[in-house]
Parts: structure tokens; sequence; C-alpha cells
């Protein structure tokens, strides 16, 4: 039930009687910028000599991370190799092989060892009002959790990513789902911006085809890393990506407004990263948040009798005021 705050005590002191969906009328996102304010931020936050805003290095993300100064980054957006034997070809994804770029670095070391050493990192460079959403397989989870709790991260949320196919398979059932944990340094102090009045944690989003185009086998829908940078940045923001595969997170960062850094192993994916990222023009995707929700009168449309009384609440406030 998303209603909770139906049933609080209004401003008169009185308790509001519950009606389904009137919340959402009431709803406002915590922050909200128009496109000019988020275009500001990030004109205004560009000059930073720490770090090199906007860059791609195409190293090992340990070193990589060990390099940035502490407290540096808003945001990490960390979409790991699986540690499975996945080449991304196989005849069980039923993809077309030949556009699949060469080249996929999976983790030789033991996956523990390799997910404690970059997760280790997270701690130091993370700002305490930061966020790291970290992806992972069922396979991995256990390393991913053990890995953060050791670092000593917290964890805010399990969100299950769920996406429209999985690997056929004969004996058991298709996974067709990703998981995505919410990690902070600072429980108390860590930035969150909600600006969906019910944001559940579980997405369904369609991973999306590319037919005829050259990719990285592994690449996450704009959509999927736009939230995550929707809820917990702002603008003029700084996202970290250790593991840019064909630079999703750049790509949505650059479009919504934040600057980016990434590291990418693999120096064959330097083509599809350039063109991935440097394709979109800064704040080319962002909407401020207060219009992507439904107007008043589309929820009036959705919900007759909650929008009469919201009409009702509302003539009663302007009598007041
Ligand atoms: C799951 S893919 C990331 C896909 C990406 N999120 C996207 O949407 O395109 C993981 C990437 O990490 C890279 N990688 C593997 N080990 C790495 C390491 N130690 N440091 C940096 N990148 C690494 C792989 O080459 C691969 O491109």
């Amino acid at each position: 039930m998303d209603e909770s705050t139906d049933q609080k005590k209004s401003q008169d002191g009185l308790r509001r009687k519950y009606v389904p969906h009137l919340a959402k009328f009431f709803f406002r996102p915590d922050f909200d910028w128009s496109a000019e304010e988020a275009k500001n931020l990030y004109e205004n936050s560009r000059s930073r000599d720490d770090v090199k805003l906007d860059s791609v290095r195409y190293v090992d993300c340990v070193k990589g991370m060990r390099d940035l100064p502490s407290d540096s980054i808003d945001l990490i957006v960390a979409d790991p190799p699986f540690g499975i034997d996945f080449d991304g070809k196989s005849s069980m994804y039923n993809r077309d092989g030949t556009r699949v770029v060469e080249g996929y670095e999976e983790v030789l070391s033991s996956y523990d060892q390799f997910t404690s050493e970059w997760i280790g990192e997270i701690p130091r460079i993370l700002k305490d009002t930061g966020s790291a959403y970290i992806f992972s397989g069922w396979n991995n989870l256990e390393d991913i959790l053990r890995s953060a709790r050791k670092a000593g991260l917290a964890m805010m949320n399990h969100i299950i990513w769920k996406y429209q196919f999985g690997v056929f398979t004969k004996r058991r059932f298709v996974t067709s789902h990703y998981h995505l944990i919410l990690f902070t340094n600072d429980p108390k102090n860590y930035f969150f911006n909600k600006w969906e009045n019910y944001p559940e944690d579980v997405w369904i989003i369609n991973r999306d085809y590319r037919p005829g185009q050259s990719k990285n086998s592994t690449k996450l829908p704009l959509q999927v890393v736009q939230r995550c940078i929707d809820f917990s940045s702002q603008p003029g923001d700084l996202v970290l990506d250790p593991f840019m595969g064909n630079g999703t997170t750049a790509a949505a960062a650059r479009g919504n407004w934040r600057h980016f850094i990434g590291f990418e192993i693999n120096k064959q994916l330097r083509e599809i990263i350039d063109q991935e990222v440097w394709s979109v023009k800064p704040g080319q995707f962002y909407i401020p948040y207060s219009d992507r929700l439904p107007s008043i009168e589309e929820l009036g449309a959705m919900y007759p009798r909650a929008y009469k009384e919201y009409l009702r609440q509302r003539t009663k406030q302007d009598r007041a005021s």
C-alpha cells in the first residue's frame, strides 16, 4: 500500500481519511532542477584539478581507483565481469556473435579476491554523501555482499532488475533478472532524491537490442543506469564506472548533466566507447523530475475518486491561506 501518507495528520491537525492514490496528487520530488539550473550546475563544476573529468582510462580498475583522490566521487555504477565462463557469443544467448567485440575480459584470479580488491577501494574514494550501485548475477552475489561487508559499506537496497529474456535452459528455470545492490558509506548522510512517489525495488526494464551495431556483449540498457543516476546524484556530480564496457554509464551521466570517469581494461573497446559517449551531448536526455510525473489532470483521469478529494482539500487550503 503506497498511501500511508494519506493517513497522517494533515496540517490542521485532523486525521485525513484514507483515499487510495490521493498521495500521488500531493507528491513532489525531494529535489528538482530546471534544464537551465542543471546546466549551470554542470558548467560550474567543470574546473577540478584533482581529477580529469569526463575521461576514460584503459587500465585495470583497481589501479585506476587507487589513483583517485579520497572523497572525490559522488556516485559509482559498477557492472563487473561475471567471473563465469562467458564470452557473450554462445548460441545459448541467441545473438549474432559476429557483431560482438572480442576481448571480453573475464576474471582469471579467484572472483572473491578480485571482488574484494576493487570493492575495497570504494570507501576511500566515495564521498560520505555518495552511493555505489553494484550489479551482480545470482552466482556471484555472495562474493559481492561479503566484500562490501568487509569494506564496511552499508547496504541500503537490494534491487531486482527484471529483463525480458534469459539463457535457454532445459533442466532449471530461466534466469531473467539481475541483482543491483545500493551501498553507501554513511547510511545517515547519503544523497537520495525521492523523485517518484513510490519507487519500488523491482525494476522491469527490457534489455535493448541494437541490430547491426557492434557492441561489447554485456551492454546494460541506458534506462537502468539512468535510474541509478536520477535517484542518487545531482547535476554537476561526478559518476565513476570502473568497468565501462560500452560506456553506457558515461553516456547516461553526460546526457543528464553529470560528469564521469571510467576505467576499462579492454583497449579494443575504445572505438565503441568513443562512439557511445561522445555522440551524446551534455544534458541531451535531461528532463526535470516534476515533468516526468503524471500531471494532476492525468492523475484525475486515472483516479477520479482521489481527484475529487484532492480538489476538495486544495479548495480548503486555498481558502485558509
Ligand atoms: C559486464 S561488462 C560492463 C558492461 C557495461 N556496463 C555496459 O553497459 O556496456 C564488464 C567490463 O569490465 C571489463 N573489465 C574486466 N576486468 C576489468 C578490470 N580489472 N578493470 C577494468 N575493466 C575490466 C571487461 O572488459 C568488460 O568490458
